[in-house]
C-alpha cells in the first residue's frame, strides 16, 4: 500500500513498484494529491478515502504487506496557520497506519520523515545520530512523533521500519515548495519577485526519482527492525542561486524583492545540509544535480500549469 500514493512522492513510488512487478494499492484522499499522478495499470487499485477513517483503513488493509506512508500534510511553510492539522494529518493517521497493518499482520513500513527534525543543527552536513532537542515548526515536531510511533511498533509489535528523512524534493509531479512559489509568483507578474528572509538561505535538494531508488537500495539492503536514512544531494543551493536558474529558465528578469531576515517563514531553518554517507554506503548516489533537478521541475510546472493553485 501506498498511502498518499496519488501525491508528488507517493505516485513515483506507486511508479516504482508497479515497475518492480509488486501489486498496489494506492489509498489517498486527493486532499493535495492529483488523480492524474495516480499510475493507471491494472495491478493498481486506488482507494479514495481518508486515513483518518480507521474502519475503512482496516478493510483495505487486509492482504497488504508493506505500506510506504507517504501520505501527509506535507506543507511546513505554512503549518502555523492549522497548527491542528499537523497533528491529525501526520500524527494521528500514522498511528492509525500502524494500527491497521497491526490488525491486518503487515509489519513492514517505509515512512517520509524530513530533515527538518533537526531543526538549526549545529552540525553540517546533519547524520542521522545528531541531537535535535529543540524543534522548529509543528510539522517537524509531528514528524518527529510520528518517528516515535514507528520506532514504538517496532519494538513492540515486531515491525519492520525505514525512516527516510528527506531534504526538499524537485522533479516531475511537483506542486509546493520554492520552484512551485516563485514559478507561481513570476507568471502572475513576471516584472517582479518576493523572495521571502533575504535570499542567503542554503539548503540541499534531491530529484524525486534519486529519492524513490534510495528508498527501494534501503529496503533491499538493509536489515533490522530500525533503519533511519537521511536521503539528499552532497551538494546544496542559495536561494539567491536558484532564484538565478528560475528567471534564466523562464527568460523574464524582475525586480527582486526580499522580505529580510535569515529566515524565509517562522521555523523555516536557514541551513540544510545532511549527512548521506549511511545510504551512500549502501551504493546508492544522486543521479542528477540540483540545477538539473529545478530546471526539470520548472519544465513540469510550465508543461502542467493546471497544478497551480487558485487559493
Ligand atoms: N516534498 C518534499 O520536499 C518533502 C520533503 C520532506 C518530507 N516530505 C514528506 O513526504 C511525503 C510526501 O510529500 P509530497 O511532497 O508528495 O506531498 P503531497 O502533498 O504531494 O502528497 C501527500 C499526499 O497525501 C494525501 N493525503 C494527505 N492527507 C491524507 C489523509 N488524511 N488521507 C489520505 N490521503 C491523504 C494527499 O492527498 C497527497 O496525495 C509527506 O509525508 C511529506 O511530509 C516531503
Amino acid at each position: 500500500m501506498v498511502t498518499g500514493g496519488g501525491g508528488f512522492i507517493g505516485s513515483h513510488v506507486a511508479d516504482s513498484l508497479l515497475a518492480q512487478g509488486a501489486r498496489v494499492t494506492v489509498f489517498d484522499n486527493f486532499s493535495t494529491g492529483r488523480r492524474e499522478f495516480v499510475p493507471r495499470d491494472d495491478r493498481l487499485r486506488l482507494v479514495e478515502a481518508d486515513l483518518l477513517d480507521q474502519k475503512k483503513l482496516d478493510l483495505e488493509m487486509r492482504g497488504v504487506d508493506f505500506v510506504f506512508h507517504m501520505a501527509a500534510n506535507a506543507d511546513i511553510k505554512d503549518n502555523l496557520k492549522e497548527p491542528r492539522k499537523c497533528i491529525d494529518q501526520n500524527i494521528v493517521a500514522t498511528q492509525n497506519v500502524l494500527e491497521a497493518m497491526r490488525a491486518a499482520g503487515a509489519r513492514e513500513i517505509a515512512f517520509a520523515s524530513t530533515g527538518s527534525v533537526y531543526g538549526e543543527s549545529a552540525i553540517l552536513p546533519t547524520p542521522e545520530d545528531a541531537p535535535f532537542p529543540v524543534q522548529t515548526s509543528i510539522y517537524a515536531t509531528s514528524k518527529v512523533a510520528a518517528e516515535g510511533l514507528l520506532t514504538s511498533y517496532a519494538l513492540g509489535f515486531d515491525f519492520r521500519a525505514w525512516i527516510f528523512r528527506f531534504v526538499s524534493l524537485l522533479g516531475p509531479r511537483y506542486t509546493h515548495g520554492h520552484v512551485y512559489d516563485f514559478w507561481r509568483k513570476l507568471r502572475r507578474d513576471p516584472s517582479r519577485l518576493e523572495v521571502l528572509g533575504n535570499g542567503q538561505q542554503q539548503k540541499s535538494y534531491l530529484h524525486v526519482g534519486d529519492c524513490v531508488a534510495a528508498m527501494m537500495t534501503a529496503i533491499d539492503k538493509s536489515r533490522g527492525a530500525i533503519q533511519i536514512y537521511n536521503l539528499g544531494h552532497t551538494d546544496w543551493l542559495k536561494v539567491d542561486d536558484s532564484v538565478k536558474i528560475i528567471v534564466r529558465a523562464m527568460d523574464v528578469s524582475p525586480q527582486i524583492v526580499y522580505t529580510g531576515g535569515e529566515r524565509g517563514w517562522v521555523g523555516d531553518s536557514p541551513r540544510i545540509l545532511l549527512d548521506t554517507t549511511r545510504i551512500t554506503s549502501l551504493g546508492w548516489k544522486p543521479t542528477k544535480s540540483i540545477e538539473e533537478s529545478v530546471v526539470e521541475t520548472l519544465a513540469f510546472l510550465e508543461a502542467h500549469p493546471a497544478v497551480e493553485r487558485r487559493d
